[in-house]
């Protein structure tokens, strides 16, 4: 048949190559090897970053003590141990009251704890991703793992399943994805000390427990985030590379998932899907390859504190300005909140929440879906910093403060004849002047308190520059 025309063999053999290409291209069955170099050239699912704002939430056995921090039992019984902490168990608890002990005081009450409400909570601040701690370094799993015997919520304390039910009420709102945080090691794991100590040349606790319980989260709760911790130890010992090949190639999230860098000693900061490099990373000037800036609520802990004192919650106008910073320079951030162990979000992490989502709400043009512009903050005047959105041809410059000399001088945009110049939520436009160098000086109209359209931080809308 079609082997009669001598042209026809060729061009059908065109055809196919062509279109394998093509499918191999549209289905991105492209087979990642365990390797850095194909790992990292994974593209990161575009969900990710448009959607710039996550919550993270610390909640396990450390919420109990609830003082200090989530570290809690290293500084209790660690090698340099705080004696804040000790003394602390000293004056409240029996002198042979152990870690283990608490555990059953994690009572995650019913009437206290409501999923749905953190989730309504969660979405109200306008964040589009949660990560929730499913295990901390204290080794405690808030699932009922099959490899945590009698160290997991199912077995002792709440005596039920905290990521299924977490992630079952964030998902009942669409634009909500769930991820999960794990540690990899475990500070006081004999199986994991007895690994360190033989250099890592034994693999005994990443074959028994932490690759056991990453496939476990994954093949059961499919998150949409695994935000991997604890990575002492090479990038070998932990069998990285082997377990990102699976979850982007077979895992049933193979094509939304996104990862961190923290997969072993040598990946911080150097590989893996976004690189989070150290806690609160907010570098202040372009970034090259995507990165998130975990940083938290409550200054000093990421899990819940009863010490915790109202100057050390971080104001509502500090976090915009983190997440405008972050953003400009190519960033996501990952906002902590730490719940009690009854299941609580205290009043004011919640208000903190809302307070952010209320302000998203009037200018969340500017930040979902934004890219970094050209500069990043203003050349001259200090606390503007840019995104864009190229969709809108418009860039957007996030003012830390209200001018209240009616002039505001910015040095990077370069108008042109059809520049505008809105503020986010207002209706009239301003007016500018072009000085011949460059830039431009807003006029800044007196606006009624009652007619603002947010607080905190406000934002420009530059549409039709020159650059
Ligand atoms: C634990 O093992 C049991 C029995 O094999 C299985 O039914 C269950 O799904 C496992 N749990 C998880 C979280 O994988
Ligand atoms: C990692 O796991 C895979 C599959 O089990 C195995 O083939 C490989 O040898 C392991 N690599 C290391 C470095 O242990
Ligand atoms: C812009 O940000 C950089 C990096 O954070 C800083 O060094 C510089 O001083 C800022 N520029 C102005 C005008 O404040």
């Amino acid at each position: 048949m079609a082997a009669k025309s001598p042209f026809l063999l060729p061009s059908i053999g065109a055809y196919l190559i062509s279109s394998l290409f093509l499918l191999t291209f549209l289905c991105g069955a492209v087979k990642y090897e365990p390797n850095w170099n194909s790992i990292d050239s994974r593209p990161l699912p575009a969900w990710y970053d448009e959607s710039k704002i996550g919550i993270f939430v610390h909640w396990g056995v450390f919420s109990v003590p609830s003082f200090s921090s989530e570290w809690f039992w290293y500084h209790w019984k660690g090698p340099q141990p705080f004696s804040s902490v000790v003394n602390f168990m000293k004056n409240n608890y029996r002198p042979d009251f152990t870690y283990a002990d608490f555990a059953k005081d994690f009572t995650v009450q019913e009437g206290i704890f409501d999923p749905n409400h953190w989730a309504d909570i969660f979405h109200a601040s306008g964040a589009k991703y949660i990560v929730q701690v499913t295990k901390h370094h204290e080794g405690f799993t808030s699932w009922p793992s099959n490899h945590s015997f009698n160290w997991n919520s199912m077995d002792v304390g709440p005596k039920r399943d905290l990521v299924g039910e977490v992630a079952k009420a964030v998902r009942k709102y669409p634009d909500l994805k769930y991820g999960i945080y794990h540690s990899l090691f475990e500070w006081f794991n004999p199986i994991y000390l007895q690994d360190a100590q033989n250099n890592f040349k034994t693999q005994n606790f990443v074959f028994g427990k932490t690759l056991p319980e990453l496939y476990e989260l994954v093949n059961t709760y499919k998150p949409e985030v695994v935000w991997s911790d604890g990575c002492n130890g090479p990038d070998e010992y932990w069998n990285s590379t082997y377990f990102l090949a699976w979850l982007y190639n077979d895992s049933p999230v193979k094509s939304t998932v996104v990862t961190n860098d923290r997969w072993g000693r040598s990946a911080l900061c150097h590989h893996g899907g976004f690189l989070t490099c150290h806690d609160h990373y907010n570098p202040g000037t372009l970034q090259k390859r995507k990165f998130e800036n975990a940083m938290k609520l409550d200054y000093k802990s990421w899990g819940f504190r009863r010490d915790t004192t109202l100057g050390e919650v971080i104001t509502i106008e500090k976090l915009l300005q983190n997440i405008a910073q972050t953003i400009s320079c190519n960033g996501n951030i990952l906002i902590n909140v730490g719940p009690t162990k009854d299941g609580a979000i205290a009043p004011i992490y919640e208000e903190r929440l809302r307070q952010m989502g209320s302000w998203l709400k009037v200018n969340g043009e500017a930040v979902y879906k934004s890219r970094p512009w050209t500069y990043q903050n203003d050349t001259v005047t200090p606390n503007i910093w840019y995104t864009q959105r190229k969709d809108l041809k418009a860039v957007y410059a996030f003012l830390f403060e209200w001018p209240d000399n009616g002039f505001l001088t910015m040095a990077a945009p370069a108008p042109t004849a059809q520049t505008k110049v809105t503020l986010l939520g207002y209706p009239q436009p301003f007016t500018y002047q072009s000085p011949k160098h460059q830039g431009m000086v807003v006029k800044i109209p007196v606006i009624p308190y009652n007619k603002m359209p947010c607080k905190w931080m406000w934002v420009l809308k530059l549409t039709a520059l020159a650059n």
